[in-house]
């Protein structure tokens, strides 16, 4: 699903995330992004100039969390191949006044992605399952530019849902999203694909913690986002890096 497919969610895609009144929803982001942002302190030493990319960057809400808590001595960039996507960060943008950060109109899956950014160390990132909606005949790529621009001194990271719990976690994320996603029918939990699907062709793959191991080619245990539901702690996802931080 690409720019356009994405355009029409665009002004739903705040309600149903970042501003989702749902505690499942609401929990797992600020759950993930504390998460994000503490691996990123692990790296980021004083003295160095780093970057961070936030690849399907969406509406920017990555990229003005992380900037809440790294604050403005590192750089943010955010990629969306939507460009009301991007028109909406940006606008959130002027509103906030923060600095060092910018959102290009960019495929991700484009292999000369590295003409983009300076010479700093690289964090790029893919966060809330938008590694599922990358199309498989360009998934490679995705991941070979993750690592290029990672390089030896930073690392790459990927945010994903929980595929190894999928017939469970996937109605608690998707039911609270569906102003978004605008339609759940019977058949959208595929259970044998673990994949979410509409017949009005959104699409996201899910993928168990072992799958996005081998993709990142590391060996680094990921970190499990945890959410309470009726008193019990699951792992609606879970955060991967590339290399032992
Ligand atoms: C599920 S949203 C996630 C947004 C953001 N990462 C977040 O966590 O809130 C997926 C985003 O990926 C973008 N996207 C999908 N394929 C892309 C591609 N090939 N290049 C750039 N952006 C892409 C879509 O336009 C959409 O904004």
């Amino acid at each position: 699903m690409y720019g356009k497919a994405w355009d029409d969610m665009a002004s739903e895609y705040d309600n149903c995330v970042e501003k989702n009144q749902d505690k499942v929803i609401s929990n797992y982001i600020s759950e993930e992004i504390k998460i994000i942002a503490n691996l990123c302190k692990k790296i980021i030493k004083p003295g160095k100039k780093y970057t961070i990319i936030d690849l399907g960057s969406g509406t920017g809400r990555v990229i003005f969390s992380l900037y809440k808590s790294l604050g403005d001595s590192v750089s943010y960039y955010g990629l969306d191949a939507s460009e009301s996507m991007v028109q909406l960060s940006k606008a959130k943008q002027s509103e906030l006044n923060f600095k060092n950060i910018s959102f290009l109109n960019h495929d991700v899956t484009d292999s000369k992605i590295d003409s983009l950014f300076d010479d700093s160390i690289k964090i790029p990132m893919c966060v809330y399952n938008t590694i599922g909606v990358i199309p498989v005949p360009k998934r490679q790529q995705f991941f070979d530019n993750m690592t290029r621009l990672a390089g030896k001194e930073g690392f790459a990271l990927i945010s994903a849902f929980n595929g190894d719990d999928f017939a469970f976690a996937a109605p608690q994320i998707y039911n609270p999203m569906k102003s978004m996603v605008k339609r759940i029918d019977e058949d959208s939990f595929d259970e044998k694909k673990i994949a979410f699907r509409n017949s009005l062709g959104y699409y996201s793959q899910w993928f168990t913690r072992n799958q996005i191991k081998k993709l990142l080619n590391s060996n680094a245990e990921p970190i499990p986002i945890e959410v309470s539901i009726n008193n019990k702690i699951h792992a609606l996802g879970h955060v991967f890096v590339d290399r032992d931080l």
